[in-house]
């Protein structure tokens, strides 16, 4: 058995695991089964999960080719994770949710992470940019169309609320004097 201690969705467990147990058995077995076994293999995406590197950035993994132990000490945020403070769907899962970028939904959990840490990467991003940052996801629906569709949707969502937000310093309304 191995000593771990991981955060996950913003809670730490600490925990003794077998050291050869996998990232998203560990997860699965912590109740975090929205993060689902696809292949076990490291080939569909469906366990995708964001894990912090040592530098403290989030990066998306595929957590089925990841050992539980290699997860020591990092934060891991599932698809359980993501939902705003109070409880309201990420962006990126609403835009999937807006555009129909679901059918059986299996690979929806992986897609959606890995959105996340694309969008994060290039805010900005093309359409062929959102189709090669997606391509060790499989759809086996073959919704693509829609899933490149939700993720721009979820790219041009910020875009509009970043330029909408007012200049940090700048005032909200300017008092005239008396
Ligand atoms: Fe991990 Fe398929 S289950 S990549
Ligand atoms: Fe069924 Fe993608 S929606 S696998």
């Amino acid at each position: 058995m191995a000593r771990i201690s991981v955060t996950v969705d913003g809670i730490r467990y600490a925990d003794d695991v077998p050291p050869r147990t996998l990232l998203v058995y560990y997860l699965r077995d912590l109740g975090k089964v929205g993060t689902v076994v696809g292949c076990d293999t490291s080939n569909c995406g469906a366990c995708t999960v964001l894990m912090t590197d040592p530098d403290g950035r989030a990066r998306a993994v595929k957590s089925c080719n990841v050992l539980a132990v290699q997860a020591d000490g990092r934060e891991v945020t599932t698809v359980e994770g993501l939902s705003t403070a109070d409880g309201g769907l990420h962006p990126v899962q609403r835009a999937f949710h807006e555009n129909h970028a679901l059918q059986c939904g299996f690979c929806t959990p992986g897609m959606v992470m890995t959105a996340v840490d694309l969008l994060a990467d290039n805010p900005n991003p093309t359409e062929d940019e959102v189709r090669g940052g997606l391509e060790g996801n499989l759809c086996r629906c073959t919704g693509y169309q829609n899933i490149v569709r939700a993720v721009l949707a979820a790219a041009a969502e910020r875009r509009e609320a970043e330029a909408e937000a007012p200049a940090i310093g700048m005032p909200v309304s300017e008092e005239v004097p008396a």
